[in-house]
């Protein structure tokens, strides 16, 4: 089996799909070799993620890593938010094969990305975080 029974669980049934019409942060971020799109709306009070959802039109493991990274930040503060990384997602998901580790990076960069679009509304933070996505070569 290529993929964690958490994988699949996360592919087939994801948590949190959907938008925030009223977000205070939207990021989105795109692996420009597989074409893989991730958008993650936050809803932030009092420092809290308060509320997150996600669309991901993307492959499996892209749709997995963005639901379990919006599990991961649900209720935590936008300090803890910012400490995830793409090891954490991919540790909740019992692994993932190599080849689609770079997936676990897109749902990292999307939770700093809605965090910056954050700061930016706030006008703390002018410049965007949108990090290169790593090589997609192995990528589909
Ligand atoms: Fe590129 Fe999964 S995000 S193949």
């Amino acid at each position: 089996m290529l993929y964690s029974e958490k994988v699949m669980d996360h592919f087939t049934n994801p948590r949190n799909v959907g938008e925030i019409p009223d977000a205070d942060g939207v990021g989105e971020v795109g692996n420009a070799k597989c074409g893989d799109i991730m958008r993650m709306y936050l809803k932030i009070e009092d420092g809290n993620i308060k509320d997150v959802k996600f669309k991901t039109f993307g492959c499996g493991a892209a749709i997995a890593t963005s639901s379990m990274a919006t599990e991961l930040i649900k209720g935590k503060s936008i300090e803890e938010a910012l400490k995830l990384t793409n090891s954490a997602v991919v540790e909740a998901l019992e692994g993932l094969p190599p080849v689609k580790i770079h997936c676990s990076v897109l749902a990292e960069q999307a939770v700093k990305s809605a965090l910056s679009d954050y700061y930016t509304r706030l006008g703390i933070d002018p410049k965007p975080i949108v990090g290169e996505i790593g090589d997609c070569e192995d990528c589909h």
